[in-house]
């Protein structure tokens, strides 16, 4: 049986999660969701193999870049474990979403997690985590779920979310470089949806851009800003929401 992570995570919390959830697995082929233009089509598992495919909640859903290299994979009889990371607000359709998604690609859902991570645009929530009660708890978790695997175990347990799934909204938040901007042209390298012209750094197409922060996080010199007045508008709206402590959750 080969171990395989399938995973998109514009800010790293996502991989904070499933490195806790599956970090004392047999070595795996990581597999990432975040290249454009990869050729995820020739990436095949056999039916003995074990994904564990993770990625964020955008708006209580899975962002569909991540979701249409998905479904390019095949998947092909092999077990998965679905992760849906979020910002203590709620995550509410993405793990059914992700379901359909393995599904549509050939894997057969074995177990699901959410978890909580630290809110990639408001920061405020949900600072620090996963921490190491987290990281205690999703190693049990991943104890757990190996367990299952290594017993053959195929059932699929159920999985919260409503279908059809809330409508999409657009974040419209682009983040955009001010003047600290040196040209460097590592955020239009590492951007998962080829938002930044390498040649003019400073601007961002918005009818690609996802607003995943990728960008904003990791500018060498902070020079990659979103509309901070839309944000803390934002922020303010889901306080209350993002202000009481979720605990993370196993499907098994
Ligand atoms: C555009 C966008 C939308 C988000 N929407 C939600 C949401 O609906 N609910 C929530 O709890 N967190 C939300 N978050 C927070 C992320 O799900 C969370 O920070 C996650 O850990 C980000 O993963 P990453 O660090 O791997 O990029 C959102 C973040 C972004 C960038
Ligand atoms: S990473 Fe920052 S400094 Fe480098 S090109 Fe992008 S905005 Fe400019
Ligand atoms: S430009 Fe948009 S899609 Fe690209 S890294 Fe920045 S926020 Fe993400």
């Amino acid at each position: 049986m080969k171990y395989v992570q399938i995973i998109f995570s514009p800010t790293g919390g996502t991989e904070k999660v499933a490195k806790a959830i599956a970090g004392d697995w047999p070595a795996a082929d990581t597999v990432d969701l975040s290249v454009p233009g990869a050729d995820y089509g020739k990436i095949t598992l056999q039916p003995e193999d074990a994904a564990l495919i993770a990625m964020p909640s955008f708006g209580g859903l899975a962002p569909q870049l991540a979701l249409d290299r998905l479904a390019a994979i095949r998947g092909n009889g092999a077990r998965c474990i679905l992760v849906a990371v979020y910002g203590n607000r709620a995550y509410e359709d993405t793990l059914v979403q992700m379901e359909d998604a393995a599904e549509k690609s050939g894997f057969r859902v074995i177990a699901a997690v959410a978890a909580v991570a630290e809110h990639s645009i408001m920061r405020q929530y949900a600072t620090g985590r996963p921490d190491g009660a987290d990281r205690d708890q999703l190693a049990g978790f991943g104890a757990k779920i190996r367990e299952k695997l290594e017993s053959g175990g195929e059932s699929k347990p159920a999985i919260p979310g409503n279908r059809p799934y809330k409508k999409a909204g657009g974040f419209g938040l682009v983040p955009k470089a001010d003047s600290g901007c040196d040209e460097c042209g590592l955020c239009a390298k590492r951007c998962p949806a080829g938002a930044i012209d390498p040649q003019a750094p400073q601007a961002t197409d918005g009818s690609r851009c996802i607003s995943c922060m990728r960008c904003v996080s990791l500018c060498p010199r902070q020079a990659r800003k979103v509309n901070s007045v839309m944000v803390s508008a934002a922020a303010l709206a889901i306080k209350k929401a993002c202000s009481q402590y979720k605990e993370n959750e196993l499907f098994l």
